[in-house]
């Protein structure tokens, strides 16, 4: 696109020869016979480059320059000087301006000052794109790594402040499950509470409106903004450009980020809307992302609480087969906590071993119950039977993947340390470690637990069985670590007796 100039001087005929020369160029012209037609054409991001003579009635050249750089500091100036200008060559220089070229001049000279001037302009608006986009690049890969919603709006509107010197900013969101309703204020900064609720309502209407078209809004005067109707003055601004940018993700909205008030009291540039529209669709898909991970989060709770509430409901089952077993499997899965509490154990086994607690017995659905509550010792062919729960239970089990871990627990935890329990004979190391854990606690609670054939044992006998076992049927520093952690720790089970 032309580069468009502004030439002013008080002699038409330097504005006729300026304008033929440079539109020969390619350039844009525009002129102004006097600095005060000048400042009614000037606006902040229309021209490129400004040439003024210094020497004009009412206001000088140098006046021009400084009353320009004030509202658009990046433009070059040149300034066309006569013989004699050198104290306002020196107050402009302070100014500013760009080059000076001395009337009369050559149309090569003219040239070379404005090509250097635009090059110039040009390498600076380079460096500071450079320098936004390396601080958007740093911005934008920490909204990406932001895994929460709240956090995540909140850092948009601190990176969008920083970039564009907005004071008041806020991002709405669509209420209602759909996504689709009214906007509402997720969050804001930079408006006193007091007026909030007034700046709510404000900017709703401008925010819907470009949540619905998805296409960025930046005006200079909110208050002037065209098919809105008459607005009432914006008293909490101090500025009225505002900017309303939409979070959009392919096709969808998911939101709208408005912006206002900027800093230095100038209206949003074009650069702004760039810097914004780039973090807003960084925010827009970040959000996406933390809303899927928020969904799949959920869903992996629901998903572990019926399978929990499923295990424990299997686990009543299995104690409720004969009024003997009542509340086995939930106190063996206390001690074998106690155990793994007293051992260390970490997270990921102490959670297996609470499950193959729960469900050590699970082999016993399939075991008579005349058996289970038989009111005496039972036969060598009965016992048997029982033994085939362990093996019985692992084939239970082995449908579900969820539960594989603890298959060998299952089927092992009525291993003998000394290699004489069933149903493999292991002994010693080559019983799964987790396994010789819950033969400590299974055991414990058959030795304490009250049974048709004999009288209940007490805690102190238990202890002293697990002691004299300890080496044969069980793994000694199992026994150990339980036994401390019995004579330490209140059980809820047994702690009176
Ligand atoms: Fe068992």
């Amino acid at each position: 696109m032309s580069d468009r100039i502004l030439v002013v001087d008080d002699e038409a005929a330097v504005l006729a020869i300026c304008r033929e020369f440079l539109q020969s160029r390619s350039y844009i012209v525009e002129t102004a016979s006097d600095a005060g037609k000048a400042m009614t054409l000037f606006e902040p991001g229309r021209f490129n480059l400004v040439i003024t003579d210094i020497n004009m009635p009412s206001i000088s050249g140098v006046e021009l320059a400084r009353w320009i750089k004030e509202r658009e500091p990046e433009i070059p100036v040149i300034i066309l000087t006569g013989y004699g200008s050198y104290n306002l060559m020196h107050e402009a220089l302070r100014g500013g301006v760009s080059d000076f070229i001395e009337k009369p001049f050559l149309l090569e000279t003219l040239q070379r000052s404005v090509e250097k001037a635009l090059e110039h302009r040009e390498y600076m608006a380079e460096r500071e794109r450079l320098r936004i986009m390396r601080r958007l690049i740093t911005s934008t890969e920490r909204i990406a790594r932001e895994v929460n919603e709240s956090s995540l709006l909140q850092y948009l509107c601190e990176c969008a402040a920083t970039e564009t010197r907005a004071q008041i900013i806020s991002v709405m969101l669509p209420g209602g499950e759909s996504g689709s309703g009214r906007l509402r204020i997720a969050t804001i900064r930079g408006i006193p509470s007091e007026i909030e609720e007034a700046a709510r309502q404000t900017e709703a209407e401008l925010a819907q409106s470009v949540f619905e078209t998805r296409a960025a809004l930046r005006v200079e005067d909110i208050n002037m903004e065209t098919g809105l109707g008459a607005r009432p003055r914006y008293s909490h601004y101090r500025t009225y450009s505002f900017m309303s940018i939409p979070l959009v993700i392919g096709s969808k909205a998911m939101g709208v980020l408005n912006l206002a008030d900027k800093s230095d009291e100038k209206a949003f540039s074009r650069t702004d809307e760039e810097v914004a529209v780039i973090l807003a669709n960084h925010a827009a898909i970040a959000l996406e992302r933390v809303r899927l991970y928020d969904r799949l989060q959920l869903k992996i709770e629901e998903t572990e609480s019926m399978f929990y509430g499923v295990v424990q409901a299997i686990s009543n089952a299995i104690d409720a087969k004969s009024p003997w077993t009542k509340g086995h499997s939930e106190r063996v899965t206390i001690y074998a906590g106690m155990i793994g509490s007293a051992l260390g154990l970490n997270e990921r086994d102490m959670d297996t071993l609470t499950l193959a607690a729960l469900l050590h017995d699970v082999g016993k659905i399939g075991t008579y119950d005349t058996l289970l509550d038989k009111p005496a010792r039972l036969t060598d062919s009965e016992y048997e039977m029982v033994k085939l729960h362990p093996v019985k239970g692992e084939n239970i089990l082995k449908p579900i993947a969820r539960l594989s871990h603890i298959l060998p627990i299952i089927r092992h935890h009525h291993e003998r340390y000394d290699g004489r329990g069933y149903p493999d004979g292991l002994s010693g190391q080559n019983i799964p470690f987790l396994a010789r854990v819950l033969t400590v606690a299974d055991t414990f609670d058959s030795m304490t637990s009250q049974r048709p054939y004999r009288d209940t044992p007490g805690r102190d006998k238990g202890i002293s069985e697990l002691h004299a076992c300890a080496g044969t049927q069980f793994d000694p520093e199992i026994v150990e670590a339980f036994i401390r952690a019995l004579r330490t720790q209140k059980t809820g089970v047994m702690d009176t007796v």
